[in-house]
């Protein structure tokens, strides 16, 4: 997995997915990976995220922060992708993002990689599934190759999402992830590493 690609792209309103997109490029630079950890650009306006201070906050804290570029995806042999959920699906944010990559797709560059998902919602049902798969959708279209973390390890029994890994931020949208979300986190980086450097062989 040593020098493995690693690029984790994601959006975050109010940090979220922010800390998940973290844990996954420490996993993968702990496992020997390169990483690049980009956000997506911010695309509310300025009166949507002054309306809500955690949004606000956390867009002060990391707008000087690099932003995914297309290259980001070229460049990789593996890609995480995160976003909060909004109304079952992926972020605009991050679908403009993945809207701008015409030009890398209808060269095949962004095809033969590996991919995965990660995301957050406010509640249990609130749509972790539909948000990892409609983000899936993208991918097919890519000819990627989607590495689901599956049930392959024990530990996908405690976080319980085969498609990703996802967190409940409960009613006031500020539950931490716990050790089991880490652990998942981990495990996903791990996996995801470990097929890319197949493939690459
Ligand atoms: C416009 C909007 C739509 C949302 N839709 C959902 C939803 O469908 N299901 C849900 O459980 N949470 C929903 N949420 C809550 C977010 O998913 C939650 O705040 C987010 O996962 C936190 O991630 P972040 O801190 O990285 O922004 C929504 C929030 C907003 C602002």
């Amino acid at each position: 997995m040593a020098g493995t690609k690693l690029a984790v792209i994601y959006y975050s309103s109010t940090g979220t997915v922010h800390a998940m997109a973290e844990r996954l490029a420490a996993a993968g630079e702990k496992a020997g990976a390169t990483v690049r950890l980009r956000q997506v650009a911010e695309l509310a306006p300025a009166e949507a995220i002054a309306s809500n201070a955690a949004w606000s906050q956390h867009f002060d804290r990391t707008k000087d922060e690099p932003r995914a570029t297309a290259d980001d995806i070229v460049w990789a042999d593996a890609v995480l992708l995160g976003s909060p959920t909004r109304y079952g699906n992926i972020a605009s944010q991050l679908k403009q993002f993945l809207d701008t990559l015409g030009p890398q797709w209808t060269q095949g560059l962004l095809a033969d990689k590996v991919y995965a998902g990660f995301t957050a919602t406010m509640t249990a049902h609130g749509g972790q599934e539909t948000t990892l798969l409609a983000l899936y959708n993208t991918i097919y279209h890519f000819g990627g190759i989607i590495v689901p973390p599956g049930y392959t390890d024990p530990l996908k029994f405690a976080d319980g999402n085969p498609y990703g890994v996802s967190h409940v931020t409960g009613g006031n949208n500020d539950e931490p992830l716990t050790d089991v979300q880490y652990a998942a986190l981990d495990h996903l980086t791990e996996r995801v590493l470990r097929i890319a450097a197949k493939l690459r062989d």
